[in-house]
């Protein structure tokens, strides 16, 4: 009788990790063939998330909104905040003090427009791979002046395009999941700036931080030196955009645990 029932236990343990590997497989599968959305028709997602937004953040900033003092970008006047992650990332560049700034993945262009409005003689540039996100930044920004093209940033780099000082992204690589496509989104990241890369990122979509010191060891990223630093966000209280300079930065902390971004 023992026999059987230890037979029986074992025949129901394979079955269920035969199961549980199916599963596995199927989940690696999709993450490989698909990004997160479908680009094409994502417009229409993009326009219902703004909208959502503007009952609790501005999105759109107006001179006098928020001031930068003392190093911190902080509101200014009786409006709905920014969202933390775009006050921090709008923060940042101004300490940075670029002469240049691209945005990867830059929507309807609302960063790019704030930038401008906070540090009017900052140049400005924008790729997205989608031509209908294009437009619409054209109709929501018509007055930008800042040089927007429609560019896949995991195609190779177009060597005819300007370089900048820094290159960020805001919820860009952590939707890309098609086999190694993020990988070589950052790698090229790295031949549009020369200074700086700044990602506001999901942190769990990928592995950042080991992502870019393999494409570093592999020398498929053209700086000398890499560094690699995080900033706080004073809203969530917890380590929240990373830093990734071709100098020593002496103000902001070292990255080497990549868990406090995560947690
Ligand atoms: C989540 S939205 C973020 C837009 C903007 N950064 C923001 O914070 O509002 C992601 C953007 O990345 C663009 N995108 C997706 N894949 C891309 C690629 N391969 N190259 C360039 N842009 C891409 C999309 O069209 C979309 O505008």
């Amino acid at each position: 009788m023992k026999k059987i029932i230890a037979f029986l236990l074992n025949e129901y343990r394979n079955m269920l990790s035969t199961k549980l590997k199916q599963k596995n497989q199927r989940n690696k599968n999709d993450f490989l063939v698909k990004d997160d959305f479908n680009w094409k028709e994502y417009h229409r997602i993009y326009g219902k998330q703004l909208s959502e937004l503007s009952e609790i953040h501005t999105q759109i900033l107006k001179n006098g909104d928020y001031v930068f003092k003392n190093k911190e970008l902080a509101l200014n006047h009786d409006i709905l905040p920014l969202h933390p992650n775009h006050r921090l990332v709008y923060e940042t560049l101004l300490q940075l003090s670029p002469n240049s700034v691209i945005e990867v993945g830059c929507g309807w262009g609302d960063h790019l427009y704030n930038m401008k409005l906070l540090c009017p003689e900052i140049k400005l540039s924008g790729i997205d791979l989608s031509d209908k996100q294009i437009s619409n930044l054209r109709k929501r920004h018509p007055e930008l002046r800042a040089d927007i093209k429609q560019l896949d940033i995991t195609l190779p780099y177009p060597f005819s395009y300007p370089i900048h000082d820094i290159a960020f992204t805001q919820a860009v690589i952590m939707h890309l999941k098609v086999g190694n496509s993020h990988l070589i989104a950052l790698s090229n990241m790295f031949r549009y700036a020369t200074k700086q890369l700044l990602l506001m990122e999901n942190w769990t979509a990928h592995d950042f931080l080991d992502d870019i010191k393999f494409l570093f060891s592999k020398n498929m990223i053209p700086w000398k030196n890499i560094y690699f630093y995080y900033r706080v966000s004073i809203e969530f209280n917890k380590p929240h955009l990373m830093i990734i300079s071709s100098v020593p930065l002496k103000k902001y902390p070292v990255l080497t645990d990549y868990s406090i971004l995560r947690d």
